[in-house]
């Protein structure tokens, strides 16, 4: 007897998961007790020149009216991926994602209808990449009220940024030069806007906020397209490095969720997370802090995460089938938000003055850290100093 499994989209990660289940053919039907075998391979296009060429089909009707017990969706997008998923789940046929997009759009749904027919619906590939960090969430922290999650979760903005620093070049370089290489795609819009991070902190931030749904469209995401050389430089002086933030608070009323770039501290463990690789810090009021680090996207790394999912799908246990909300519950409304920012201006006692009140550090000649300031104040502030810039920092 054979587990057989269908993977849907045959691109970097659908082709990484048929050669990780094939490499590891033999330790993995030891773990599972069953051999997996890929039956099928969904896809648009032929793959003449792939091993695997002999399994693609172009027939969807042909994989779901099989006897697969497993799809591993790699299709990316909400519109194919999302019928696929659907037909999948109700026929009881579990599901295995790296699908950011989808999850984080209709999770609530897709994880009801897996429930509703005893099946999975496994995601832990759509966070970090091969970094595991939803199960962690949903099993190892379970005792945990989550507090706070930040996270670099945006391989292709954290390349960018690491290389304007470390050649001390501009975005519009850095960014040609990752699409060059093959770590931004064609439209790098998802990953400089900010998108992608908002995706994947929505999939955090409701999973900390026990299945209390926070849609991403909740969550106020700014990329990093405007950061200069300067602000790299600026960065520098004051002993931090620029990083795009995700971020997660359970607050005192309503979470706090946003996407940034900040000013990360070099005290902070976030400061050493450079090039592609992902990092997310995780604060439980048990645990303390713990930071999971790794590689966050690529065919092999993220196809470890897809066939995790697929041996615990096989398994038969759904970790991750609690409940997520219909709807999308309130989040601090970003303007109520207080945040820790540093303004960089010429008179730094300005600053202090026109903060009234709020905690303030002189950091260098030109910069002050500002504690605690809601943002819906940042510009009156940064006005009434004569201020150049400001930016959330992050120590
Ligand atoms: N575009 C994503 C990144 C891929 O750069 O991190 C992995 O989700």
């Amino acid at each position: 007897m054979a587990i057989n499994v269908a993977i849907m989209g045959f691109g970097t990660v659908g082709s990484g998961v048929a050669e990780t289940l094939d490499i590891n053919k033999e330790i993995i039907a030891k773990r599972v007790g069953e051999e997996i075998n890929v039956k099928y391979i969904l896809d648009i296009r032929d793959f003449p020149d792939s091993r695997f060429a002999g399994l693609v089909t172009h027939n969807a009707d042909e994989v779901f009216d099989s006897d697969i017990l497993i799809a591993v969706e790699t299709i990316g997008g909400v519109r194919i991926a999302y019928e696929y998923t659907k037909r999948a789940l109700s026929l009881g046929i579990s599901v295995v994602t790296s699908n950011k997009e989808l999850v984080s759009t209709h999770g609530p749904e897709l994880i009801k209808i897996a429930q509703e027919n005893n099946c999975c619906y496994l995601f832990e590939a759509a966070v970090g990449g091969g970094i595991p960090i939803i199960r962690p969430l949903y099993k190892c922290l379970a005792a945990n009220k989550i507090t706070k999650i930040a996270g670099i979760v945006n391989g292709t903005t954290n390349y960018i940024l690491s290389q304007m620093k470390d050649e001390g070049i501009d975005f519009d370089t850095a960014l040609k030069q990752a699409q060059d290489n093959g770590f931004a795609e064609a439209n790098p819009s998802a990953d400089i806007d900010g998108i992608d991070a908002q995706r994947k902190i929505s999939i955090l931030s409701t999973i900390a906020n026990d299945g209390a749904y926070i849609a991403p469209d909740k969550i106020s995401a700014e990329g990093i397209s405007a950061i200069t050389t300067d602000d790299m430089e600026f960065a520098a002086s004051v002993g931090c490095d620029i990083k795009l933030i995700a971020l997660y608070e359970a607050g005192e009323d309503l979470p706090i969720v946003y996407v940034a770039p900040a000013l990360v501290d070099k005290s902070n463990l976030l400061y050493n997370v450079n090039g592609v690789f992902n990092a997310i810090m995780v604060d439980g009021n048990s645990l303390g802090q713990a930071m999971f680090y790794g590689q966050g996207a690529g065919t092999l790394p993220t196809a470890s995460a897809v066939c995790g999912d697929v041996i615990e799908a096989a398994l038969g246990n759904p970790p991750e089938a609690r409940a997520w909300t219909d709807e999308s519950v309130d989040i601090t409304p970003y303007d109520e938000i207080k945040a820790d920012i540093v303004i960089r201006a010429d008179v730094p006692a300005k600053v202090i003055d026109a903060a009234e009140g709020l905690e303030c550090e002189v950091l260098s000649d030109e910069a002050i850290l500002v504690k605690g300031i809601k943002h819906k104040d940042i510009d009156a502030l940064v006005s009434k100093a004569e201020a150049k810039s400001w930016m959330h920092y992050l120590k």
